[in-house]
């Protein structure tokens, strides 16, 4: 009983235009790790689409479901440094995924079209479920289980077809594609397959020059202050092999050639390419000290932590701030996501 008239108004809604979603957990405070593998990379894309992005509170909850008593503020810190990494809700959709509860009624729907054994064949989870259940309580939850149906609802509810995501999300992607399929097969034509929108991004070494994590406590924070990142900068992990500064030094990322070295990796991030060259081939040469090395690595890295702070300090005068963008950021989403919806629910005959 699709009629044809829902199709065609369907899929002239559903034009190819680029519109983008991302989502995520909301985890407290943002690091680096998190700047440059998604946060820089929103920011650019707000200023060429329309674009929404959500703090995904209940995706938090599949893991996180035994203590939810610092939520409340990871929520307001996240979007603080959302705000600080220069994300503006004049140019984008900031809202939390809880504030929209279409969003759960359209995980249900999806969730009656999607087979099981997707979803316990979902590497993630399977690794997830490997690595977490040492710390977690039980994780074998319907929740968590469901979690790409719940991201898949988040992408469509908009009708999202650019989704900003790293490496590591591309099964959820795939999964999202498939779900929209078979959902498709029995409805034809509601829903648009999304794609991942793959950026380039530097890896971001932790203070111990393992991959940075908050989980292995090794983190810069975008929001540190002047002495904390002074203090971080000069602990930093570097080349364990040179005792003496004329000692020949190994200027590369530790986890492909150990023993590498964090300060140079950042420094391939913040100075220009002839500074990374000449620091090379100093480093190799034993012609530079750590020290001073990390020195120059400091004054790079100021101006842009001053811009950190300095955006951050401009929301946190008005304390009601972060709950205002929430707030009417959840207005627009709300909108867009009852109109499809209303779109579902005719399309499986419920109303
Ligand atoms: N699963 C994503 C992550 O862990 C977060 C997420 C939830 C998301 N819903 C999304 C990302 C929708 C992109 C689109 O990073
Ligand atoms: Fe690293 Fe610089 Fe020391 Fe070389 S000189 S090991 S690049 S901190």
């Amino acid at each position: 009983m699709n009629d044809t008239k829902l199709t065609d108004s369907a899929s002239s809604k559903l034009a190819p235009k680029p519109l983008v979603f991302s989502g995520m957990r909301p985890t407290g405070r943002l690091h680096l790790g998190n700047y440059f593998g998604a946060l820089k990379n929103w920011v650019g894309l707000q200023e060429k689409y329309p674009c929404y992005f959500c703090v995904v509170d209940w995706h938090m909850l599949t893991t996180g479901y035994e203590n939810t008593s610092s939520l409340k503020d990871n929520i307001r810190e996240m979007v603080l440094d959302w705000l600080a990494a220069g994300l503006d809700p004049e140019k984008c959709v900031i809202f939390k995924q809880s504030d929209v509860s279409e969003h759960a009624e359209l995980a249900l729907l999806l969730g009656m079209t999607t087979p099981l054994s997707w979803l316990e064949n979902n590497p993630t989870w399977k690794e997830q479920l490997q690595e977490l259940s040492k710390t977690k309580e039980e994780l074998r939850t319907f929740g968590f289980l469901g979690y790409p149906v719940l991201q898949a609802a988040d992408i469509l509810l908009y009708n999202a077809n650019k989704v900003p995501v790293g490496q590591d999300q591309l099964p959820h992607i795939e999964l999202s594609r498939e779900i929209v399929r078979r959902f498709n097969s029995f409805f034809p034509d509601t829903f648009v397959e999304p794609e991942a929108l793959l950026t380039w991004s530097p890896k971001v070494p932790g203070t111990d020059g393992r991959k940075m994590s908050k989980s292995y406590g090794n983190t810069i924070q975008i929001l540190e202050t002047e002495d904390s990142l002074k203090e971080k900068i000069r602990s930093l992990y570097t080349d364990p092999t040179r005792i003496k500064s004329t000692d020949p030094g190994h200027p590369e990322p530790c986890a492909e050639n150990p023993p590498g070295c964090s300060a140079f990796s950042l420094h391939n991030i913040y100075a220009g390419e002839d500074f990374v060259k000449q620091r090379k081939s100093d480093c190799r040469a034993g012609k530079i000290g750590c020290v001073a090395c990390k020195k120059d690595l400091l004054a790079e890295m100021a101006g842009p932590f001053a811009q950190f702070r300095e955006r951050r300090n401009q929301i946190s005068l008005n304390p009601e701030s972060v709950s205002d963008i929430l707030k009417s950021g959840a207005k627009k989403a709300k909108t867009a996501a009852s109109e499809t919806m209303a779109r579902v629910r005719r399309a499986m005959n419920l109303v």
